[in-house]
């Protein structure tokens, strides 16, 4: 089975593309063909500077390598390393129309933000259906925002296959409940463009700063509290079961401050990550080393890529 996702080097990834995207997909690593991204292509319809645009990349792959990204066991590369995909995106706009594109939430909600949309935003959805079938993927672990896109996706795949034959592999959207939609710092849904992140690969000050920052209410240490909310909910994502209803019981329970909380969440935070933190220094010293990674991914990629975009050429016309 081939599992396969993407993520946006839009910024520094957070614990919602950690716990949604990032361990979901290092877990498919053993037991799956996994395929892995660098969407370079979809961050450019927010990131404009050239500067902040590379480094970013760089940074999601030093992350995902640091995290376990094993280039033995899976294919690992940055989009724009593989031209197929672009290919392929024109080709199957045309199974797309307008007014589908319309009704993206995506698209919907950073237009209500006031962002005069470019063409890219706009057909961002096509690219991301493109970046899926040029792989014949199976299973696409996402976060909830994502499904949207998905059922794009399948859309266009199965009205492609109706015209031309069962050429595209139909897709399915991987879904976590658990973690379907992380809370940032402010309790709405944990967004880069939100500016509301916990970033794992911080520097500890400001790590800490991030997670002093959670919003509670002004209940003292003397009062019970709610077991819900943004710390709650955070820290939940490293407890199981048992542990989860041990916090539980200290946020009902008089006598513990939500300060005294937060410290055990740094700790938690920081020990959770504490490797691939130490890995991620290491790396960072060796990049030539991290471009023969992505070299060797990048041809990887496109050996799957390049024979069916040469099928699909001659079936939809384009050779004479
Ligand atoms: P962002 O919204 O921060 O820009 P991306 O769009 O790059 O994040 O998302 C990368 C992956 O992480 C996607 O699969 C997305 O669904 C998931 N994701 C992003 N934010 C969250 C969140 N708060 N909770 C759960 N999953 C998330
Ligand atoms: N649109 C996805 C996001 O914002 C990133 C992405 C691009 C993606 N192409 C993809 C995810 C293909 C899965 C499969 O998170």
């Amino acid at each position: 089975m081939r599992v396969l996702s993407g993520i946006q080097p839009s910024g520094r990834p957070h614990l919602g593309n950690y716990f949604s995207m990032m361990k979901r997909m290092l877990e498919y690593q053993s037991s799956s063909d996994l395929f892995c991204f660098v969407a370079s292509y979809h961050a450019m319809t927010s990131v404009d500077a050239a500067d902040e645009l590379s480094k970013n990349i760089a940074g999601v792959v030093l992350d995902f390598l640091a995290l376990g990204m094993d280039p033995n066991k899976s294919t690992f590369w940055v989009q724009s390393d593989v031209p197929e995909v672009t290919e392929l995106t024109w080709i199957l706009s045309m199974q797309m129309t307008v007014s589908q594109l319309e009704l993206a939430h995506s698209f919907k909600d950073k237009t209500a933000q006031g962002i005069v949309p470019s063409a890219g935003l706009f057909y961002y959805p096509v690219l991301m259906a493109a970046d899926i079938l040029a792989f014949h993927s199976n299973k696409v672990p996402v976060g909830k925002d994502q499904k949207q896109h998905l059922e794009f996706t399948r859309d266009i795949a199965r009205r492609f296959n109706h015209q031309y034959g069962e050429i595209l592999t139909m897709p399915e959207a991987d879904i976590s409940d658990d973690v379907a939609t992380v809370p940032g710092i402010d309790g709405r849904k944990m967004s880069k463009s939100y500016k509301n992140t916990i970033d794992f690969f911080a520097p500890e000050k400001e790590l800490k700063k991030q997670i002093s920052s959670i919003v509670t209410d002004s209940k003292g240490v003397d009062e019970s509290k709610e077991a819900a909310g943004p710390l709650f909910e955070i820290f939940s994502l490293f407890l199981n079961h048992g542990e989860k209803e041990e916090l539980a019981d200290r946020f009902r329970t008089p006598g513990t401050g939500y300060g005294h909380i937060k410290g055990d969440l740094q700790k938690k935070v920081l020990d959770h990550f504490a490797d691939a933190r130490q890995k991620r220094q290491q790396l960072e010293k060796d990049m030539a080393m991290v471009y023969d990674i992505l070299a060797e991914g990048a041809k990887k990629a496109r050996a799957v890529a390049a024979p069916l975009l040469d099928q699909i050429r001659s079936t939809v016309g384009l050779k004479y």
